[in-house]
Parts: C-alpha cells; sequence; structure tokens
C-alpha cells in the first residue's frame, strides 16, 4: 500500500521540536562496528528506514545487533564477520552501503561490494572510494556489478589526495586506514560534522587520528580496535528543515538538542533573508522577523559551505521571498527534481543548468505533488505548509528515510499534516 501525506497550509509553527542524531552520522558510525570482535554502543540513533536497512546489512556479515524497537540505542558486536558480502538488493536500496568496504577489507582483507548504482540525484561514482583503497595497497577488480576488493597482507598506509571532497570516501579510507600498516594522510578530506564525529568514535575505539575536521586527516595505523560507546552527534540538516518549516510559516519554534555551531553557513543566509536565529541554552530558536523574507542567493558548497542537503528546502522558502534568489547546486548534476513540482504550486522558478532563478511570489497553492528523493520531499512539505488550501504529496516513502515522526512533530507545532493511504 502506497502512502502519502495531506497537508492543509497556513498556520504558523509555533512550539518545540527535538533534534534527534544525525543519519549521515549514524550509518558510518554503525559500520566502524565492523572493525572490531567488541561491542559498539552506539546512543542517540535516529529511528529511520535507512537504519534498519544498514542494521539488515551489518546483520548479513554476521553482526550481532541488540537494538529494542523505538529505542535510540545499538550495541553492535561484530565478534565473527561470518560474510563478505554485500548484496546487490540491500545495497541498491541505500548508497550509504558502499561504507561496509573500508572495513570489511581492514578487517578481513577481503570483500563484495555491489556497485551502489546511480541515484535521483546523480550519477554518484564511487572512483574516489576505489581509487583510495588502491592507493592502500587494496586489489580492487569490478565485474557482475561487483567490487571484488582484497588486501590479503592487510592494507599499507599511503597519502591519499582525494580529487573532489567527497563525504563518504573521506570516511571510507579514514575507517579503513586505522587498521593499516603505518601511517595514511587524507589530502582533500572533507570536513563536514558527520567526518569529525566518526574520527572522535575511532579515537575511542584505539585509533590513531588527528586532524578531522580540517582537509588533511592523518591516521596511524593500530593492530586493533576495542569497544566503545559513543552518542551520534545531532542532525544538522534535520536542525535545517525544521528552522526553515518556522520561516516559510511565519512561525516561532524552539529546536532543542542541537546547535547553531552546526550550520554556519545556513544560519548566516537565513540571517541575511530576515529571519531571527537565535542559540538557546539546549538548542537553536527560529522565527521570521521579516515576513516575507528577503531574496537571498545561495551555492551549496563542501562544509562549512552552504549543505547541499538543504538546497531543496531553501529553494522552498525562497518561492514566496521578495525580490528573487539564484540557487547554485554544485554538487551534484541533477538535484533540482523539486523545482517541477514546486512549479505546479505555483512558484516561479527557471533552471539554467546547476542554477535556479527562484523569483519570489506572493503565495504558493497547495496542489498534488510527488516526491523524488529525500530532501526533495521534505521540501514539499515545507511548500505544503506555508500553500493556500490543500497539498497532497505522493511516494513519501522517500521521507521516511530521513525524518523520524516528522507529521507528528509539525501537528505538535500546530500543522494541519496526515499521512493518508493513498
Ligand atoms: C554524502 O553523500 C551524504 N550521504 C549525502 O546525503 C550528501 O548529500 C553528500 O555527502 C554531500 O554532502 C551520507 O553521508 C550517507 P560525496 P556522498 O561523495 O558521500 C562525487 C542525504 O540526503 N563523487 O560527498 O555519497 C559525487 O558524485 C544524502 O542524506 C565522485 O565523483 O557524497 C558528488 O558529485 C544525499 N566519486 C561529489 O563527489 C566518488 O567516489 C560529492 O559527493 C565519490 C563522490
Amino acid at each position: 500500500m502506497t502512502t502519502s501525506i495531506r497537508i492543509v497550509g497556513g498556520n504558523p509553527l509555533k512550539g518545540s521540536i527535538r533534534i534527534r542524531g544525525a543519519k549521515n552520522a549514524a550509518l558510518p558510525l554503525m559500520t566502524a562496528a565492523l572493525l572490531t570482535d567488541e561491542t559498539l554502543t552506539l546512543t542517540n540513533v535516529p529511528c529511520l528506514t535507512d537504519i534498519q536497512t544498514m542494521a539488515e546489512l551489518l546483520a548479513q556479515h554476521g553482526v550481532y545487533i541488540n537494538h529494542t524497537p523505538g529505542s535510540y540505542t545499538y550495541e553492535l558486536k561484530a565478534q565473527t564477520i561470518t560474510n563478505t558480502t554485500a548484496p546487490y538488493d540491500l545495497v541498491s536500496k541505500m548508497r550509504a552501503s558502499i561504507l561496509v568496504l573500508g572495513p570489511l577489507l581492514a578487517r578481513c582483507g577481503q570483500a563484495k561490494v555491489s556497485l551502489p548504482g546511480g541515484c535521483a540525484i546523480g550519477t554518484r561514482p564511487v572512483d574516489i572510494h576505489l581509487n583510495g583503497l588502491k592507493q592502500l595497497g587494496a586489489h580492487i577488480e569490478l565485474s557482475e556489478g561487483y567490487i571484488h576488493a582484497s588486501a590479503p597482507n592487510g592494507l599499507v598506509g599511503a597519502n591519499v589526495t582525494m580529487p573532489l571532497v567527497s563525504v563518504t570516501a573521506t570516511e571510507n579510507l579514514m575507517m579503513a586506514a586505522t587498521l593499516a600498516k603505518g601511517e595514511t594522510r587524507l589530502i582533500n578530506a572533507a570536513r563536514e560534522p558527520e567526518v569529525v564525529d566518526l574520527a572522535n568514535c575511532l579515537i575511542a575505539m584505539g585509533a590513531r587520528i588527528t586532524g578531522a575536521g580540517t582537509d588533511s586527516i592523518i591516521i596511524e595505523g593500530v593492530s586493533h580496535l576495542h569497544k566503545a560507546t559513543h552518542d551520534v552527534l545531532p542532525d544538522r540538516i534535520e536542525t535545517g528543515t525544521y528552522a526553515m518549516a518556522a520561516i516559510i510559516t511565519d512561525g516561532d519554534l524552539e529546536l532543542t538538542h542541537t546547535s547553531l555551531s552546526l550550520i554556519p553557513s545556513i544560519t548566516s543566509v537565513l540571517q541575511q533573508a530576515g529571519a531571527d536565529i537565535q542559540a538557546t541554552t539546549n538548542g537553536v530558536r527560529v522565527k521570521a522577523s521579516l515576513s516575507p523574507i528577503i531574496g537571498v542567493d545561495v551555492m551549496t558548497e563542501p562544509y562549512p559551505g552552504f549543505a547541499t542537503d538543504l538546497q531543496a528546502q531553501i529553494m522552498a522558502i525562497m518561492t514566496i521571498c521578495q525580490g528573487a534568489s539564484m540557487i547554485t547546486e554544485t554538487i551534484f548534476e541533477n538535484r533540482f527534481m523539486h523545482v517541477p513540482e514546486l512549479c505546479r504550486m505555483g512558484a516561479n522558478i527557471t533552471v539554467h543548468n546547476s542554477s535556479a532563478l527562484v523569483r519570489g511570489v506572493p503565495y504558493l497553492s497547495g496542489a498534488q505533488v510527488m516526491a523524488t528523493d529525500l530532501r526533495a520531499s521534505v521540501c514539499l512539505v515545507l511548500a505544503g505548509l506555508a500553500a493556500r488550501g490543500e497539498t497532497t504529496i505522493s511516494r513519501i516513502y522517500h521521507l521516511d528515510r530521513g525524518y523520524e515522526k516528522l507529521e507528528e512533530k509539525l501537528c505538535n507545532c500546530g500543522a494541519s499534516i496526515e499521512r493518508i493511504a493513498a
């Protein structure tokens, strides 16, 4: 049975929303369990379908997973890895599955991982992952849609310069390097907070890592890693998304268990647009001090630049801005699929290659729209919250991959939103 979300727009959001652990930190953190035969305990793990998929993938590798449904704590123990193959049916459901490659190679000296294939937002190759592992001494062959990787004598530290800033390639190589012989330098490394969170967890497990959060990470290989407990950092994309929900509905929201320090570029763009964003003792308070907001140009960049995962959301709020906003997507080649859906709601957006010119309109009108990928789906929710009349969003399984209890959280703040069987 497919489900949709129905929203009647126009209600300002007021109240408090608790931000949970970051999906894009929890996923690599779960694969780090493969690096040791002892227990890795993760707390503040969000309840999302992507997390369940990762748990399923690790379990078929032989990882023992102790998790009570509905709890935010996972205990993972890879005492023995019984299977080093990551199959197509799981990898094709979630690209982040590629993150088992480095740990399996480092722990077992071999791995057979399905090539993730493309996805809605781009071709998303994994060449940087594979070339980096080759430089660490792995032998890599591609055949029948699978990556066949082996390092029978173990991995050896090396200087690896990544041609593009890649978040999961940085994470894969950093994890592989923790058990390599000697020193590895990752140059042009991703600086995302999720990379730093993973490094902190690996260090707690006994890894020797310096420079995480900068573009040059140094890992001194060790013989083994041990048990640790790690609290997943707050989700900066969830934080930015709900901040924009407050703004587009002319509301006033407190976001708890998060921090303004996680969203520096988002904050500066929203403040330029006329939003009032303040740090509070336990998080962030956001309200639209200017209504409508002022159009501001945005360009997505690797952290600490404006996050590509918030590009669709900022576009939603700019559709009803004063003036116009030029939004340029520099990370992925096809991340404007939300544009035609927003235009069905009355937005005025013109796309030229990797830039979208958003001319503000007085209001959006509710319509039937379709979610295409995770962040595009939540952009349509934001648009629906502000639109006049009723919006129905189909294919919302995309939403459940990255947003926990979204309707419940919005309902509690005054939104008229419900899930319906479509
Ligand atoms: C991570 O994906 C995130 N996923 C993405 O979030 C996020 O959009 C992206 O980083 C950018 O911030 C997770 O962390 C699980 P990249 P990742 O490698 O690592 C190219 C979401 O909505 N590239 O940093 O796959 C790539 O095509 C998801 O939560 C290569 O060319 O992204 C892209 O153009 C969507 N070769 C650029 O680099 C490679 O080997 C950056 O991609 C790897 C990447």
